[in-house]
């Protein structure tokens, strides 16, 4: 039996929450995407453990892989072992042979593209973890991959083979002096060597090496659960995101069965669980029609402090991002908001064959007196229920709005406690439309950031 958790939005919808509540029954977490971009947060008696890479189920002792589909940056991925081991959690976390590394190059050009980019406002905002360029390689057939790392040979042939195609990029294209970086030493093939041999000693020495494939398979053959814990989400998915204001990896649920090693029988066999934030935010650029308020920087128009909102929609926005604690959990960036965006969830629902959803922050929403849901766009005088394929038509997609009553604040963890018919009538009202809107039953519904303020329908 295996689950996914797919994020249906453009990221932070509460993917870890939901995977360490849905996992409890799970014997492996498994993520198949991306690196140490992501931010999931898993609260647990009380403590707040912030993740970018080590899959979700650390927390309950579950054994974790990073699939093959992953991008690892090896630095992130022992400092935040080591830090879970500090706290008195002992991650058992195994990486693919066959993922790929993020070294500091990836990230410095990330940086540098970035600021190029920005010079015309283009910039797609990205996290600045190298997730781009470490993908770029891997296409390109340039990578190195975690293997590479315990073959001291293969290692320094292929840095001597790619370095100097970096140095050129960085010089030559982008015009910047290396001895002036802040870290030369990202160029360097002995101190690359030297730092990332380490990495593949200590991989090797603690047992964390797998063909995810074969290993996922052989726990799979002695009935053993696997949870596959997407991150990030569909709108930034590289394949049916808003290109160019993407990752570079495929969060969908078609990426857990190449990210994995596993057949897509063996995902689609089991149950896909879109999560669902109440509303939506955003990090980073790109367009989001039914945005309220925004966030300097981020949005055209709108100069203002977002701690001191002038209109009733900033008001609005504020309101949400401060209750909803709306701030980046990579980069601390405040988050933009806005209502929930139907035609993008329609998307979502289709592109991961949903089979059941998790809706999140139903309590923060609480205490407005209604709430909008962008039902369907409008665009040249024709509505639409599904998302347009470029980011340029999105752009121009206003939002049709159905209102809904809002719900009072009430004690959420005795709703938790008590079950789904204990949410407030409109706040079920509201959740209902969503399902029937995705054809997809509700099986959790997030009322606060704790595992016991989840309420668990059903199963899956
Ligand atoms: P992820 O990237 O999808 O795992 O989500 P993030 O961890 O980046 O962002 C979700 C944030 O919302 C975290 O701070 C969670 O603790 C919090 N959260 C998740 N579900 C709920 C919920 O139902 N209610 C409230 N109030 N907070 C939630
Ligand atoms: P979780 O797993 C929200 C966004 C970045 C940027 C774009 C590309 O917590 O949901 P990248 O660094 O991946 O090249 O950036 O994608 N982004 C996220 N936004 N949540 C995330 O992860 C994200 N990971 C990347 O802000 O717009
Ligand atoms: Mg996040």
């Amino acid at each position: 039996m295996t689950v996914t958790i797919v994020g249906s939005q453009l990221g932070d919808e509460g993917k870890g929450g939901i995977v360490d509540v849905l996992g409890d029954s799970a014997d492996v977490v498994v993520r198949y995407q991306g690196g140490d971009n992501a931010g999931h947060t898993v609260v647990h008696d009380g403590e707040e453990y912030k993740l970018s890479l080590v899959p979700s189920g650390a927390i309950r002792g579950k054994v974790n892989v990073l699939g093959n589909g992953c991008v690892v940056n090896p630095r992130t991925l022992f400092s935040e072992i080591d830090a879970l081991r500090e706290r008195g959690v002992d991650p058992d976390v195994r990486v693919a042979r066959r993922a790929h590394v993020i070294f500091p190059y990836h990230r410095l050009l990330d940086g540098i593209e970035e600021d190029r980019k920005s010079e015309d406002d283009n910039e797609v905002g990205t996290t600045g973890r190298g997730i781009g360029p470490t993908y770029e390689d891997k296409a390109a057939r340039r990578g190195l991959r975690i293997a590479d790392l315990t073959d001291p040979d293969t290692l320094r042939e292929r840095l001597a083979y790619v370095l100097p195609q970096k140095r050129a990029l960085v010089e030559d294209v982008f015009g910047l002096d290396i001895g002036s970086l802040d870290d030369p030493d990202a160029l360097s093939v002995d101190a690359l060597h030297e730092e990332y041999a380490e990495y593949g000693r200590r991989l090797a020495e603690e047992g964390m090496l797998v063909d995810s494939g074969d290993f996922l398979a052989d726990r799979m053959a002695e009935g053993e659960d696997l949870m596959f814990e997407g991150a990030q989400g569909t709108l930034i998915d590289i394949d049916h995101g808003n290109y160019p204001f993407v990752t570079s990896s495929n969060p969908t649920a078609g990426g857990a069965a190449t990210g994995s090693g596993l057949g897509p029988g063996v995902v689609g066999d089991g149950e896909i669980v879109g999560v669902v934030k109440g509303y939506l935010t955003r990090v980073g650029s790109g367009p989001m029609p039914t945005e309220l308020g925004g966030v300097p920087g981020d949005t055209p128009g709108y100069d203002g402090d977002p701690s001191n909102p002038e209109t009733e929609s900033e008001e609005l926005a504020h309101q949400i991002r401060e209750e909803g604690g709306e701030y980046g959990t990579v980069t601390g960036r405040p988050r933009r908001v806005g209502w929930l965006d139907m035609p993008m969830l329609r998307h979502a629902a289709r592109a991961s064959g949903f089979t059941g959803l998790a809706v999140n922050h139903v309590d923060t929403l609480a205490g407005l007196d209604e709430l909008n849901v962008g039902h369907a766009y409008e665009v040249d005088g024709e509505e639409r229920l599904t998302m347009p394929a470029t980011t340029e038509e999105w752009g121009q997609c206003e939002a049709q709005y159905r209102t809904f009553e809002g719900w009072p604040d009430v004690d959420w963890a005795d709703v938790a406690t008590e079950g789904y018919d204990a949410l407030p009538e409109n706040a079920r009202t509201y959740l209902e439309y969503v399902a029937d809107e995705l054809d997809a039953p509700v099986y959790a519904v997030g009322v606060g950031p704790a595992r016991e303020e989840t309420v668990v329908v059903e199963r899956p």
